[in-house]
Formats: C-alpha cells, structure tokens, sequence
C-alpha cells in the first residue's frame, strides 16, 4: 500500500481558485471531459483520504464522488449526514492505523487538502507527491505550503504530458517527514 497525495494545481502554483474550489474545476479542458489522468491512477487505487473539509462538499453532490473506494476522513467530528460506510477519526495516526487494518493490497489516494498532505506527511506516511500542472495563472488562492513543508523530500519519479496543456509530475516523499502543519518541531 503507498499514500499517494495526487492534486491538481495552477502554473503559479495554486491548489485552489481565489474563490477556494480545487484547481481543476476551473479548467476548460477538464470540464470538458478530460480526465487529467485520474482514471489510470485511480485503478491501482482501493480507498481515498482527506481531511474534512474536502469531504464536506461531498455530501451535498447530486454524485458520490468514489463509489469504487473506501473512504477515510481526518476531523474532529463526523459531519451529519456521512454514510455509514465512511470512516472518520481525528487522530491521524489511529486513522492511519484503521487505513493500514482494512488495506486489501491496493493504493491510497490522498485527496488533500494542503493541511492534511502536511499531517500525513509530518507522520512520515507521505509516499507521493503527484502534482497535475494546469495550463493556467490563477494570481491567488491556496498553496500547498506552508501546510506541507517545505522539506518534502522530493524525489523525482515521473513526468507526462497529459491532453489539455496540463502536465503530471510525480514524485517519491518516501522517507521523509516534516512538521504538523501549524506547529512547530518543538511543539509537536
Ligand atoms: N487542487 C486539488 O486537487 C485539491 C484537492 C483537495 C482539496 N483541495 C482544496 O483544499 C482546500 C482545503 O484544504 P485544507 O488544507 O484547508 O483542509 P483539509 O486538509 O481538506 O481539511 C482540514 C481539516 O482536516 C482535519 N485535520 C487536518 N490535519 C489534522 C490533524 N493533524 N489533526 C486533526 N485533524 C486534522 C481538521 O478537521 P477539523 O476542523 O474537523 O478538526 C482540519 O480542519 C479546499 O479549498 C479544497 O478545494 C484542492
């Protein structure tokens, strides 16, 4: 099993928009049918992360987003109306520990955001960075710093072209770890 972090982002190197939506919505090529990928690297994977507030979106979409996946999400409560099969925890490590317990062989996709990357990446979990860079400026909105820090451990593995303009980047954090996303080293 490998934690793949995999999120999309602006030339600029925004996760977001100004307004807060993930990177890819704001992009033409993606609204228009092209995947950016995520079919291929959704079928080496078994179950998706992701910290509250990237789940809660979830639950108002007229879609589940991952029918095919187990679901994990990191926060201090479970928001009303998550379903039953949804696993949820505040502690990262004993979520950590219940991913690790249900894992059937295949991969974790990581969903985001930014803060809890930084968590699992802090707990030495982080196993890849993969970053689709859009063909696009946004000028503002969320960076994946300081939330991740600075000292990933980047490893570069892989790049492709995908259609659209955008561009995969893939790398290995494998080994690395950094610090609680808000806390220091020293307070950790
Ligand atoms: N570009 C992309 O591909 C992409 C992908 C995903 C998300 N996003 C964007 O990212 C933004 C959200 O990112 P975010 O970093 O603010 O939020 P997030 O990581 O989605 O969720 C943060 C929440 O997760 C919980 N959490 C995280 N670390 C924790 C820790 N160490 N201990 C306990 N709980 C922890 C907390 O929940 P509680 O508050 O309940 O304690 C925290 O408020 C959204 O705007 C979304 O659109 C972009």
């Amino acid at each position: 099993m490998k934690i793949r972090a995999r999120l999309s982002m602006s030339a600029d190197g925004y996760v977001t928009t100004p307004s807060g939506w993930p990177a890819l919505t704001a992009d033409p090529a993606f609204v228009s049918g092209q995947s950016h990928g995520i079919r291929e690297f959704l079928a080496d994977c078994e179950a998706a992360l992701m910290g509250r507030t990237t789940f809660e979106p979830a639950l108002t979409n007229s879609r589940w987003p991952w029918p095919d996946l187990d679901v994990f999400v990191l926060g201090s409560h479970r928001p009303e109306g998550t379903p039953d099969h949804v696993t949820t925890d505040s502690d990262p490590v004993r979520l950590l520990e219940k991913i690790r317990a249900a894992n059937r062989g295949g991969d974790v996709h990581l969903i985001g955001g930014p803060r809890t990357i930084g968590t699992f990446h802090a707990l030495g979990a982080l196993d890849r960075l993969e970053l689709v860079v859009l063909p696009m400026l946004f000028g503002g909105g969320m960076q994946l710093t300081p939330a991740l820090s600075a000292e990933a451990g980047l490893n570069f593995l892989s790049q492709r072209a995908l259609p659209g303009g955008a561009v995969e980047i893939v790398y290995s954090c494998e080994g690395s770890r950094g610090d609680l996303p808000g806390k220091p080293a020293s307070q950790r």
